[in-house]
């Protein structure tokens, strides 16, 4: 695993996004694995960029999503679909038709999660997964206890995930209780994964993450079995390194 503290919160979505924008030019139709949450919205920007000012053409990539809740109503504005479709598909003028969200309404979610692992496999391998880390270690929604033999399945969000979530919604009750998430393994399959993390809430999970025991008590860990993988942090994240 490589670390780089970036010289400040801007350096790590720029340094992100450097990495993501090479796969791209390297490969038109590269698969990207694509998160949500706050952490890579400063790689979108920076991509987004690229894209208004001609650098970039990601019309022809495919990207999938690494999570989703489950029970929210189709076209909720916190659902993960609406949220990779306002953050990533229309900034960067990806193709919707090339873009792949866990369908977290569907009737037969284990059935979804089983056609969305064989989708991937279709597709894949992802040549670069962008990663966040929750507060308590988790990648994609593979909170603590995650296997690292999971795929594509539904999981309960732990407490901490659900507080943490809440400041997107209007109350905690609001949160969904479950989400469908891929699996740690599923996530590893990626030729390349980069995890970004700003602020000092996350310190102390990027430490377990980077120096901690292999353990499914911080889902993160996972990342050191890995053997391209790139953790991109700013100095507060970095602080209990
Ligand atoms: C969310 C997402 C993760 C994300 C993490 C951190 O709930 N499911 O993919 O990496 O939690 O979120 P944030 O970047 O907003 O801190």
């Amino acid at each position: 695993m490589q670390v780089v503290i970036a010289e400040s919160t801007t350096q790590v979505g720029l340094l992100a996004a450097r990495k993501v924008a090479q796969v791209i030019r390297r490969r038109a139709d590269a698969v990207i694995g694509l998160a949500t949450g706050s952490s890579p919205l400063a790689i979108y920007a920076e991509l987004a960029r690229q894209v208004a000012e001609g650098e970039l053409d990601c019309s022809t990539l495919r990207a999938f999503a690494l999570d989703e809740y489950v029970g929210l109503p189709p076209g909720h504005p916190e659902s993960y679909r609406q949220v990779i479709q306002r953050e990533v598909v229309e900034p960067l003028r990806l193709t919707p038709g090339l873009v792949h969200v866990p369908d977290g309404s569907a009737a037969d979610v284990a059935a979804a999660c089983t056609a969305y692992e064989q989708k991937l496999a279709q597709t894949g391998p992802v040549d670069i997964q962008i990663l966040g880390i929750g507060s308590n270690g988790h990648i994609g929604f593979n909170e603590p206890t995650s296997s690292f033999a999971s795929r594509t399945r539904i999981k309960t969000l732990a407490p901490k995930t659900r507080a943490d979530n809440a400041r997107f919604f209007s109350s905690l009750d609001e949160v969904p209780i479950h989400c469908l998430t891929q699996g740690l393994a599923t996530i590893l399959d990626a030729r390349e994964l980069v995890l970004v993390a700003q602020g000092a809430k996350k310190a102390e999970a990027v430490a377990k993450m980077v120096e901690g025991p292999v353990t499914s008590m911080c889902p993160g860990s996972a990342l050191q079995f890995h053997p391209n993988a790139t953790v991109i942090i700013d100095a507060d994240a970095a602080s209990r390194l």
